[in-house]
């Protein structure tokens, strides 16, 4: 059963291990091995949003919640990340820098149950392809909201500097439909 307490216990002891990322890749499949636990402990995934459930220097998780049909442009972490699907599905675009800016490589599709490590130099774009919310636990080796990081716009491909205030407003956008929806 998913706790919240253990398993940031959990997640910091996992920092000891000689390859942290992997163990916590096992610590977090093993907790959406369990959705239901999760959603007992964190709450039914009703809107779209960010819940920091822990953050340290060398360690930030979250409960992400995308919206029904929800963007995410192409961004980096700049620190390795796990993430583990609880509800929903999501469907993430790989790219690679080159020398003529960003290409995409690879696509992949992450379902309920399904974990994914991805290295510090990972740039992704995330969809959710479901009218309905797509929930999953994040877990980075660092200070996810401390570190500078890129992002790239969606049509041009051109690097800029993440901007929070952008995504905030697409999560806010993606809650003003699912209200929309509840009371058409
Ligand atoms: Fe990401």
């Amino acid at each position: 059963m998913f706790e919240k307490e253990r398993f940031i216990e959990e997640c910091r002891a996992a920092l000891k291990e000689s390859s942290a990322q992997e163990a916590v890749r096992e610590l977090v499949e093993r907790a959406v091995r369990e959705p239901s636990g999760i959603v007992r402990a964190l709450g039914e995934p009703l809107r779209s949003g960010v819940e920091t459930i822990y953050r340290a220097s060398d360690l930030t998780i979250l409960n992400l919640c995308w919206g029904p049909r929800m963007d995410i442009r192409p961004h980096d972490h700049r620190m390795w990340a796990v993430i583990g699907i609880y509800g929903g599905c999501e469907q993430n675009t790989f790219f690679r820098r080159g020398e003529q800016g960003l290409t995409r490589h690879g696509t992949r599709e992450l379902k309920e149950k399904d974990v994914t490590r991805l290295g510090a130099e990972a740039i992704h774009a995330v969809h959710n392809p479901l009218d309905q919310i797509t929930a999953a636990i994040h877990v980075y080796g660092g200070d996810f909201f401390a570190t500078p990081r890129s992002e790239w716009d969606p049509s041009t491909l051109k690097e800029q500097a993440y901007d929070v205030e952008h995504t905030m407003r697409v999560f806010e956008e993606a809650n003003q439909r699912i209200r929309a929806a509840a009371s058409s």
